[in-house]
């Protein structure tokens, strides 16, 4: 892996003492105390962590099925207007191919579809044991969903009834859900123009009762983890890793999700590696690891690793992922620093051609070597420019569009957390079992809707041929320049 780190400026004192790394700015790159690296620094050399054997392969090495498809439509394509209706990433998948058709049948044809019970050291075994391999970590849990995986380390970290756990307020919603599903409060904090957590609102934030916090590295980039470390040491918190939107991706040299206490990923249909749905919690906590396996799986009483556990067996759920599933992974995982890297490459390749065009910065980024590269952040200085902006590019057929209307993944937007109504029945509801009154409002973030009201983003594409990627750059580039 890469052992550049990201140029902090550590401010000297905040508030309680912590010091609070800043954000890349590619538009002031000479600040005195905040020198900023700008992509013509680092674009000369790869900076994917070292491959395995396992990762030799290409995008292109792989020849991909009719169904392979990628993650912008090819911009002739007359479909990608209504595509455009559909917010947050394409409907498509990244890449998928024959190599997954080929697993998928390999696990079909030998009967054993489920992980325990004759399954050990099968699929699942081995993608847990590649993923912590990958990311850098001892342990992996290989889940149905990110949103289990969530749960999973809240329920590994002891979160429970009276605890808040400090959230974005930009990221699914399904982050701010998770703490409630284990009795929690989830308290919302704003973002930055990093478009991740805000790290003086998460000190804000703070209260007796808070125990944990979720930064969230949305849209595969990555949160500013030196200083919510910083925080969380000095609060005494744990910090889970939301890295749903950024398999793969690192800062400061070190894999997302490996740095907190733990971490969650979500391979669902839209992220950058998939099998449809599934997720993983890695951590290098062993109590953390034993409790969320034994949570993940209500059977554990029934399984040859029962007597291997120090933790005590307590009642939990069903979020086992299966052997199909995890043959996919297997796969897709091969795949994934050839993504990455392509990405990135072609996030370059945008920025370089478009800083200085136009009314706009580039939204700042924690560690631009650990960017996943999938999305282009461009900040303008009104709603009204940034709206203009990605009109006039998707009239030339590319496409953009705003986190402003995301919907989702706004918290103004979570109807169940906004009106408090925290479970199915009032004797589970942690916001009835917290012990102090929390108040939420569509307005109580303003920084934040402010940030996502001025951001346009623009995709990427692993597999975009070079001439494409031009053609789409001359676009955006002379709807900047008339701007
Ligand atoms: C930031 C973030 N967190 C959590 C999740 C939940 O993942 P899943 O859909 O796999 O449950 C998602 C999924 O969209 C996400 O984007």
């Amino acid at each position: 892996m890469s052992p550049t780190k990201s140029n902090h400026n550590t401010q000297d004192v905040q508030p309680h003492d912590c010091a609070i790394p800043q954000s890349h700015d590619y538009t002031t790159p000479t600040l005195a105390k905040n020198p900023c690296r700008r992509y013509s620094e680092s674009a000369t050399h790869s900076t994917r962590c070292p491959r395995s054997p396992r990762h030799n392969s290409s995008p292109s090495a792989h020849k991909p099925l009719s169904i392979c498809t990628h993650l912008v439509p090819d911009y002739n394509d007359i479909d990608l207007m209504s595509d455009l209706e559909n917010w947050g990433g394409s409907e498509q998948m990244y890449i998928i191919g024959e190599e997954e058709v080929e697993a998928v049948r390999r696990v079909i044809e030998s009967g054993q579809l489920f992980r325990y019970r004759g399954g050990e050291g099968g699929e699942t075994d081995q993608f847990e044991h590649e993923w912590s391999e990958t990311i850098g970590v001892r342990h992996t849990i290989a889940v149905t969903s990110g949103t289990a995986a969530l749960i999973c380390g809240l329920v590994g970290m002891g979160i429970g009834p009276g605890d808040e756990v400090i959230v974005p307020g930009y990221t699914f919603i399904a982050t701010a859900l998770a703490p409630l599903a284990v009795g929690a409060v989830p308290i919302i904090a704003e973002v930055d123009t990093s478009l991740t957590i805000d790290p003086e609102d998460i000190i804000r934030k703070i209260t007796p009762r808070t125990k944990a916090i979720i930064p969230v590295h949305m849209v595969g980039l990555p949160s500013n983890m030196d200083a919510i470390m910083d925080i969380a040491h000095h609060y005494g918190l744990r910090v889970l890793e939301d890295a749903c939107q950024a398999d793969g991706g690192s800062y400061g040299g070190q894999r997302l999700g490996s740095i907190g206490d733990a971490g969650a990923f979500s391979f669902n249909h839209f992220k950058i590696i998939t099998c449809g749905e599934g997720g993983a919690l890695v951590t290098n906590d062993r109590d953390i690891f034993e409790r969320a396996l034994i949570f993940h799986d209500g059977g554990v009483a029934f399984r040859e690793h029962v007597d291997q556990l120090r933790n005590p067996l307590f009642a939990g759920m069903n979020f086992r992922i299966n052997e199909i599933l995890s043959a996919i992974l297997r796969v897709q995982l091969t795949r994934l620093d050839d993504m990455l890297e392509a990405m990135l490459r072609e996030k370059r390749t945008i920025i370089h051609a478009l800083e200085g065009t136009g009314p706009f910065t580039f939204n700042p980024i924690h560690d631009v070597e650990g960017d996943c590269g999938t999305t282009v952040a461009l900040l303008f200085d009104s709603e009204e420019r940034m709206r203009e902006f990605t009109q006039k590019v998707r009239e030339l057929g590319v496409r953009a569009d705003t986190p402003a209307d995301s919907g989702r993944h706004i918290y103004a937007n979570w109807e169940p957390i906004l009106t408090q109504r925290g479970a199915h029945h009032p004797a589970l509801d942690a916001f009835k079992l917290a012990p102090a009154t929390v108040t939420y409002s569509p307005d109580m973030c303003p920084q934040t809707l402010d940030v996502l009201s001025r951001t346009a983003y623009l995709y990427t594409n692993p597999t975009r041929p070079p001439e494409e990627l031009q053609s789409m750059i001359e676009a955006v580039e002379v709807v900047l320049r008339a701007l």
